[in-house]
């Protein structure tokens, strides 16, 4: 994912968006690209956005603003610096997954991955045999421990 800095021009950012939503206003079923091709441009949906996309396609805030925060791939707030995606399924948390969970999210809090980390929850990587799975900036690895984890996010604390 692209990340762009936070826009200080707001009005500016908006008229962006109100473009990509025009430019799709007569395809069948609108909201769901115009919100990829925001996320695209931006890295993520901020509360203005859902305004203007909202008012362009006729639709409700509160319906596109459901939509947004249905799907964990769009953001409302720009893209962190680094993220550790846990997998939280079933096959995982018979190995141990629950706790690695737990440590990742408090060692994320205390800033042991860096100052600016993200730790989130996946249900299956589709890598169930080498649990407890996850991503480390979106590369999948295996066989997760809190030490595991500590040491291949090494780099980003220096
Ligand atoms: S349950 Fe964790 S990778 Fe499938």
């Amino acid at each position: 994912m692209v990340r762009k800095p936070p826009t200080a021009d707001v009005g500016a950012r908006v008229d962006v968006v109100r473009a990509i939503a025009a430019a799709r206003l007569e395809d069948r079923g609108p909201l769901m690209p115009v919100l990829h091709d925001v996320m695209a441009e931006f890295g993520y949906i901020d509360h203005a956005d859902v305004v203007a996309i909202a008012d362009v396609l006729n639709l409700s805030v509160a319906d596109v603003h459901g939509v947004v925060s249905f799907y964990k791939d769009f953001r409302t707030a720009p893209a962190p610096a680094h993220i550790v995606a846990l997998c939280r399924g079933e096959a995982c948390q018979s190995v141990g997954a629950e706790a690695l969970y737990a440590a990742a999210r408090y060692a994320a809090a205390a800033g042991d991955y860096g100052p600016d980390t993200e730790v989130e929850q996946v249900f299956c990587f589709g890598n169930c045999a080498l649990g407890p799975s996850g991503t480390i900036d979106g590369r999948l690895v295996g066989r997760l421990d809190p030490d595991r984890l500590s040491a291949l996010t090494q780099e980003w604390r220096s």
